[in-house]
């Protein structure tokens, strides 16, 4: 395979598995050392190990919290110190959920948004702080969203509105750093075969008193493609946003979604 990222250094949240696990494989095999980040202690080992034996010797896992400040300044401290640098940066970390809005707690609310919003904020303005791209005059940033960061997904407002809120960020920023080299982007896979589709397959089964499998079908039906996406699907448009050959593509909101959005 071409390694275009040889040299490069490349963080992504939430690398332990699904999407996330993905991108630090495909950014691993285009050449880059790779860093993850997932919850726990165990999580993170399972991740490196399988990064590892996937051929990529290169890899390191921190345990990070995004709504912790604390444990995100570790990670950067650790991070730099192990590498030196960080040129990529996928922000992948998130977390599914929802509900009926009138039964929503406003803690399940806040949560939600605080991971997967707020989170996004916390490791970018630390990445802008301690990478050294921007001093360096080259970056990329790729925040994974959601087709719920464009349309609305059924009994999932904080949800929704957490990857709206992404794919407004990801457009300012790309604004601001495209004088310094640094593109950003959003990608936005829709129903990805991955843990936190699973959890919101049980969730609409629960809701509309019916199987997962029936949901599954259901889902299935309703994609042009006719099935899940597979998190390498989404991990290849990573991958290409993330190689010097895109430094034209900035400010964009990219679906991986089997033709569920269009827009
Ligand atoms: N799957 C889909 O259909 C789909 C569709 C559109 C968008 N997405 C987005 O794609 C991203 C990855 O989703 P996925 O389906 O691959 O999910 P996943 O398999 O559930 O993986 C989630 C990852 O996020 C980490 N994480 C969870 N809470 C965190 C927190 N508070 N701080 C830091 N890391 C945290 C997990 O770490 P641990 O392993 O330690 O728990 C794990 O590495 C998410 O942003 C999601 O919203 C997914």
């Amino acid at each position: 395979m071409e390694t275009p990222l040889t040299g490069t250094v490349a963080l992504v949240t939430g690398g332990t598995r699904g999407i996330g696990q993905a991108c630090a494989t495909q950014l691993g095999q285009l050449g880059a050392s790779v860093l993850i980040t997932g919850t726990s202690a165990e999580s993170v080992d399972t991740g490196v190990r399988a990064l590892k034996d996937s051929g990529l010797p290169r890899a390191s896992g921190y345990v990070v919290d995004v709504r912790d400040q604390a444990s995100i300044d570790a990670l950067f401290d650790g991070a730099i110190g192990e590498f030196g640098r960080i040129d990529i940066l996928v922000n992948n970390a998130g977390v599914g959920g929802g509900g009926a809005t009138h039964e929503l707690p406003y803690e399940a609310w806040e949560r939600l948004i605080d991971i997967n919003l707020n989170g996004v904020f916390r490791v970018t303005r630390s990445w802008l702080q301690r990478s050294g791209a921007r001093e360096r005059g080259w970056g990329r940033i790729v925040n994974i969203a959601s087709t719920g960061g464009k349309q609305g997904v059924q009994l999932a407002v904080a949800y929704t509105a957490s990857k709206h809120g992404v794919v407004g960020l990801s457009k300012s920023l790309a604004i601001e750093l495209a004088p310094h080299g640094i593109t950003v982007n959003a990608v936005c896979p829709g129903f990805v075969d991955t843990e936190l589709s699973a959890g919101a397959r049980a969730r609409y089964a629960k809701a509309w008193g019916v199987t997962p499998e029936d949901v599954l079908e259901r889902q299935n039906k309703r994609f042009p493609l006719g099935r899940h996406v597979r998190p390498d699907e989404v991990a290849r448009l990573v991958g290409f946003l993330a190689v010097p050959d895109a430094e034209a593509i900035t400010g964009q909101a990219m679906n991986v979604c089997g033709g569920l959005g269009q827009y």
